[in-house]
């Protein structure tokens, strides 16, 4: 053992014999030990009351104190400390006795000196080995009661929790909920654990998404969104994967979390703003129409020839009032896209030939700009829509198209089909979208801000209508752009199914 190792140790030498004393605590000082004495039981008990004492060697015979009576003293008040028995021939089966009630070993006087080392040396060892285990002991204690502390903590939290929450095992089994989940899909009484997850939610589609989860086939920090209804409440179900050591993959998707939220009164808010918007929006139309017809009928003459400036200035009003008539249709266009109403009648719709109209619409406003306006339309197969929606989606690109186009530019059209869809690209050579504000141009009442498009008027409705209309027929929409070099739209509408 090195020195500095052994220096620490405190030897308590309890003997009446003072040359006993002397010779052992010669020896012992020698090898590094710091060395306390005592001439008796009771001598000792003092030392220990006063001093930190790691090994007491003991002779059983002595005045005052005997050891076998300090023996049993101290084995109650220090358990820990190792004792060794000093013992002559005499004494042996007291010795032995000793050791029956907790000593920890003997040595016989006279003792030869390499045996009596190596017997401190071993119980320095024992003692070493003890105190380590007391504290791995300790630390697994504390270890415990931070983790049922933590545990304590989250189950607070998730009881407190407004939202519901539900955690499901391999098994597709509720193993943990909350009492707002209880609440939030209307069940009075406690449920059993665990519990198949079917027996709980009724609404397929999130045990669908539950079960797609649960297979491992999505990704593993993704959160799925959607919306259920239980009685007359709407909840939001937000799910994700959680993960678990596996026997053959090392983490493996161990079940699901979902967080319910109920968002009944904020749908019921968001229908009362769009009742709202629809209702000012028809209260506005029907006037606005009059107006314009009246403005027509002035500057068609039929009240009269308009003089002089008169003409312009009703030109001017005519013009202003259908941007507003423009912004109004919008408007209610939005408000019924979002009761799904937009789509009124559907029929075969020859999308080569709406494309054909609006171009031609265009083509006055394109002459003025001196932007060179094209199409160009393959053998396209007919489409199950609304006419009118889909008039509107390509009124809307074109009008964007033109719109961010400095003059002297160029907008083409150009539709084919692909596969089972039919693909249409308006494209112009104009301002361009950074590539920061493309996830945003289609929310609603969006306008990138910009100085060189400040100046163009619009309200930020045309491309979350065109994006509403084109996913109300399961197609998508996609945008490229090259800012200062031009923009492509992309709509991609599934094609009718043809017989045969
Ligand atoms: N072809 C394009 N080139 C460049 N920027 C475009 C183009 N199309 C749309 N944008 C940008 O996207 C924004 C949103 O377009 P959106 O059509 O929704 O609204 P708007 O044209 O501003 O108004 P309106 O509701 O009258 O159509 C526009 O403000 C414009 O900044
Ligand atoms: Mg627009």
């Amino acid at each position: 053992m090195a020195k500095s190792m052994t220096q620490a140790i405190r030897i308590l030498l309890v003997d009446d014999e003072a040359m006993i004393r002397e010779s052992s605590r010669r020896l012992l000082s020698a090898r590094g030990f710091q060395v306390l004495e005592a001439e008796n039981g009771q001598a000792a008990l003092d030392v220990l009351s006063k001093s930190l004492i790691d090994i007491i060697l003991l002779d059983l015979k002595m005045p005052v104190m005997g050891g076998e009576e300090f023996l049993r003293v101290i084995r109650a008040s220090h358990p820990d400390i190792p004792v060794i028995i000093i013992t002559g021939h005499g004494t042996l089966d007291t010795a032995v006795e000793c050791m029956k009630k907790g000593a920890y070993d003997f040595i016989t006087k006279p003792f030869e000196i390499d045996h009596f080392l190596l017997t401190i040396d071993k119980a320095i060892e024992k003692r070493n080995l003890e105190q380590k285990s007391k504290q791995y002991q300790e630390e697994t204690v504390r270890n415990l009661i931070e983790l049922s502390t933590e545990k304590k903590r989250l189950e607070t939290i998730i009881t407190c929790m407004a939202n519901g929450l539900m955690v499901t095992n391999r098994n597709m089994e509720i193993v943990l909920h909350n009492p707002a989940l209880l609440r939030h899909l209307g069940i009075s009484e406690d449920l059993s654990n665990p519990i198949p997850v079917s027996q709980v939610l009724h609404d397929e589609t999130l045990v669908e998404t539950l079960k797609r989860i649960q297979s491992g086939q999505v990704p593993e920090k993704e959160f799925f969104s959607q919306e259920i209804h239980v009685g007359s409440k709407i909840l939001r179900a937000i799910s994700t994967p959680t993960l678990g050591p596996d026997r053959n993959v090392f983490w493996a998707v161990a079940g699901t979390v979902t967080v319910l939220e109920d968002v009944t009164a904020f749908k019921q808010l968001d229908q009362i703003k769009s009742d709202f918007l629809n209702m000012v929006a028809h209260e506005l139309r029907s006037p606005l129409v009059s107006v314009r017809q009246l403005n027509s009928v002035l500057l068609e003459g039929l009240a009269g020839p308009l003089l002089g400036k008169q003409q312009d200035f009703v030109r001017k009003t005519v013009n202003k009032i259908d941007a507003l008539l423009g912004l109004i249709n919008d408007l209610l266009d939005v408000a019924r896209l979002e009761a799904g109403r937009l789509v009124r009648q559907q029929a075969a719709v020859d999308v080569g030939k709406i494309i054909e109209e609006m171009v031609t619409l265009m083509e006055p406003r394109a002459k003025e700009q001196n932007i060179d306006l094209t199409y160009s339309c393959g053998d396209l197969k007919p489409i199950l829509a609304d006419p009118k929606n889909i008039e509107e989606v390509l009124n809307n690109l074109l009008s964007n198209a033109m719109n961010y186009s400095p003059d002297g530019g160029k907008v083409t059209v150009a539709a084919q089909g692909v596969d089972q869809f039919i693909e249409i690209k308006v494209s112009d050579t104009g301002v361009g979208i950074p590539a920061e504000e493309i996830p945003k141009i289609f929310e609603k009442f969006y306008r990138v801000k910009h100085p060189k498009t400040r100046h163009i008027t619009g309200t930020g409705l045309g491309l979350s209508l065109v994006k509403g209309i084109v996913e109300a027929y399961h197609g998508s929409i996609g945008v490229e752009s090259v800012p200062g070099k031009g923009t492509t739209f992309t709509i991609i509408l599934p094609a009718m199914k043809t017989e045969g």
